[in-house]
């Protein structure tokens, strides 16, 4: 990794369908301006693509990755064994089992290849997005100060009273 460049956020989702959810990655990185790319990568629908993927992310100047993937979610553990920068991974929400699947598939991950693993659908996929940015901004003082900025707004919109 060239450690002058800028690093960005790869979002890899296992399906287009999961990009309803992983959407919501792209749009807070876009607010906090954050660099980010999007790729549809299936671990098992394409295992090559995926290898292929994880091995050039450093070249690529990846400084996190955030996977997002439903039913048996093997694709942010896959992706973190092939390399060491941080894999945030998003569990979609499944059909058969409202993404408990995925939700369990991501999180228990065996001792030795950590992925960080995120809430279930939206909730997820915006936390993961605010969280790879967080890990950019340690490094990037412009990320850090839009980071804080949102969460002053955030706080600003919550009303005293609920009336
Ligand atoms: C997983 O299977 C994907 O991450 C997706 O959440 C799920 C269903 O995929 P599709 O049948 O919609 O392509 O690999």
């Amino acid at each position: 990794m060239n450690t002058n460049k800028i690093l960005k956020v790869s979002i890899v989702m296992g399906s287009q369908s999961d990009y309803k959810i992983m959407k919501r990655c792209e749009k807070i990185l876009k607010s906090l301006g954050v660099l980010f790319e999007s790729r549809i990568i299936s671990a098992h629908r394409t295992p090559k693509r995926m290898f292929e993927y994880a091995l050039n992310v450093e070249k690529n100047n990846i400084g996190v990755i955030i996977a997002g993937a439903g039913g048996s979610a093997h694709l942010p553990g896959m992706i973190a064994s092939l390399t060491t920068i941080p894999v945030l991974g998003v569990p979609v929400e499944s059909k058969k089992l409202k993404g408990l699947d995925s939700l369990l598939s991501i999180a228990q991950m065996p001792k030795g290849i950590p992925v960080g693993t995120l809430a279930i659908g939206e909730d997820g996929a915006v936390n993961a997005a605010l969280l790879a940015a967080s890990i950019l901004a340690n490094n990037n003082y412009k990320i850090k100060k839009k980071l804080k900025r949102w969460r002053i707004s955030q706080t600003k919109s919550v009303k005293k009273n609920p009336k």
